[in-house]
């Protein structure tokens, strides 16, 4: 287990360049296992996850080959195993084993997946959009004697049932319509290479259509993480300098730039570069996550230490209403908050150096933050989880002008 250690009080100055986005990655690395042949991808992460994603396709003798920002991925000759229970319930995109196995092997063993156990994370559409594209569950195992397309509307716009129930059209046979499906600029990066893949796929608004082909491998290059761009953003302001973000998809930003705007902020948008900037009076402000083009549930634990630092605010969040675990930890940086169901109060807080676990991936990128605005020596522990999502995260923050050392415990 690795902690970071941080001595507080430094403002941000210069540039950081994001990285390719971990929510578009995943999805197009589990992707390939339907695919036969090489694949080349560009701009992939260097994360956990991506790490993990990686392990497991070549326990199921996946060769993976990176040269320069290019990763090179053969699936042309694969056999199902079931994969290391380690690697799949440290990340929640092996829940994409579903779809892919299905539709490359007929089968896929039901295991613990993973990921930040920030709320119950159900895999009920999931397993329907399986059953519905002709899988069984017999003792623990999904299983197909040929996946046919299939209409399908998901009651709720669920990010991983759409990936999985894209998965298991593409190669299903015969026409597939997915209504009702998630719209995040992750899903359309996967349908890009997907169809760059042979496939035949095309979304209009929340509504898919497929028709099942053939697979070979294909080529992108993975889009900028608008995540790691916003946390960026915000520890900017946080912790002031003059700090621009380069690398950001911008047209894909719009509701975390408005909030942004609420505070008080100014953005400057230079091509893919954005520096954001707080001269005048702060403002509370209120956020809610929803679905996107709606502000992201994933940069709602980010947004609590920004509220915390200028007049407070209120988060609610209807993706994950539970999500506020993370406001314990923050506390000990001496952040007040309350929750009352799906929504917390953040109040102005004077920030303290503080020793803590990481929570999960984006509540302990928000301890990261109050311990590089506290003034003095912070230490988060299990800092493994961070680096989950945050690629080369020490090098990013030295380069301008944090004081962070990230090692073994
Ligand atoms: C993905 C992202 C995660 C982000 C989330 C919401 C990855 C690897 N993870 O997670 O970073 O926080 O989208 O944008 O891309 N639900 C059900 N039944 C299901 C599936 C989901 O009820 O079978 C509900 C969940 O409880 C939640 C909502 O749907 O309330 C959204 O979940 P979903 O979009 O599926 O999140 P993930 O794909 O797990």
């Amino acid at each position: 287990m690795k902690k970071i250690t941080v001595l507080g009080g430094s403002p941000l100055n210069g540039e950081i360049t994001v990285s390719g986005s971990k929510n578009a990655a995943l999805p197009i690395i589990f992707s390939c296992i339907l695919t036969k042949g090489v694949s080349e991808i560009e701009n992939l992460p260097d994360i956990g996850d991506v790490r993990s994603a990686l392990s497991i396709l070549r326990e199921m003798g996946a060769a993976v080959r990176r040269s320069g920002d290019v990763t090179y991925i053969d699936t042309s000759s694969l056999t199902y195993v079931t994969p290391s229970e380690r690697l799949v319930s440290s990340i929640r995109a092996s829940t994409y084993l579903l779809g892919s196995c299905l539709s490359r092997f007929g089968r896929c063993d039901l295991m613990p997946f993973g990921g930040c156990a920030f709320a119950s994370r159900p895999i009920d559409l999931h397993l329907s959009a399986c059953k519905s594209f002709g899988a069984q569950l017999r003792r623990g195992s999904l299983a197909s004697d040929g996946l046919c397309g299939a209409n399908i509307d998901l009651s709720l716009p669920s990010v991983g049932a759409t990936v999985n129930a894209i998965l298991l059209a593409a190669s299903a046979k015969g026409e597939s319509r997915i209504g009702g499906c998630a719209v995040e600029p992750h899903i359309d990066a996967l349908i890009a290479f997907l169809n760059s893949c042979g496939a035949d796929i095309k979304r209009q608004d929340r509504e898919i259509f497929v028709k099942g082909r053939r697979l070979h491998g294909g080529k992108i290059r993975v889009i900028g993480d608008y995540v790691e761009a916003g946390s960026y953003l915000v520890a900017s302001l946080i912790l002031g300098g003059d700090l621009s973000v380069r690398g950001c998809p911008t047209e894909d930003m719009s509701a975390v730039l408005d909030a942004l705007r609420l505070l008080g902020a100014e953005i400057d948008i230079r091509g893919d570069c954005i520096r954001a900037r707080l001269e005048g009076k702060s403002r509370r402000f209120k956020i809610t996550a929803e679905p996107y083009p709606g502000f992201p549930t994933d940069l709602q634990p980010i947004f609590a230490p920004l509220m915390a630092r200028f007049s407070g605010g209120e988060i609610e969040d209807t993706v994950w209403p539970t999500r506020f675990g993370y406001l314990k930890p923050l506390s000990s940086f001496g952040v007040d908050s309350a929750v009352f169901g799906s929504r917390a109060i953040v109040y102005p807080s004077r920030p303290l150096p503080a020793v803590c676990n990481a929570p999960d991936l984006r509540g302990g990128f928000s301890c990261l933050m109050l311990a590089l605005l506290a003034e003095g020596e912070s230490v988060i522990s299990s800092a493994d989880i961070i680096l989950r999502g945050y690629a080369d995260l020490e090098e990013k923050l030295s380069a301008v002008g944090a004081h962070i050392k990230i090692k073994n415990n």
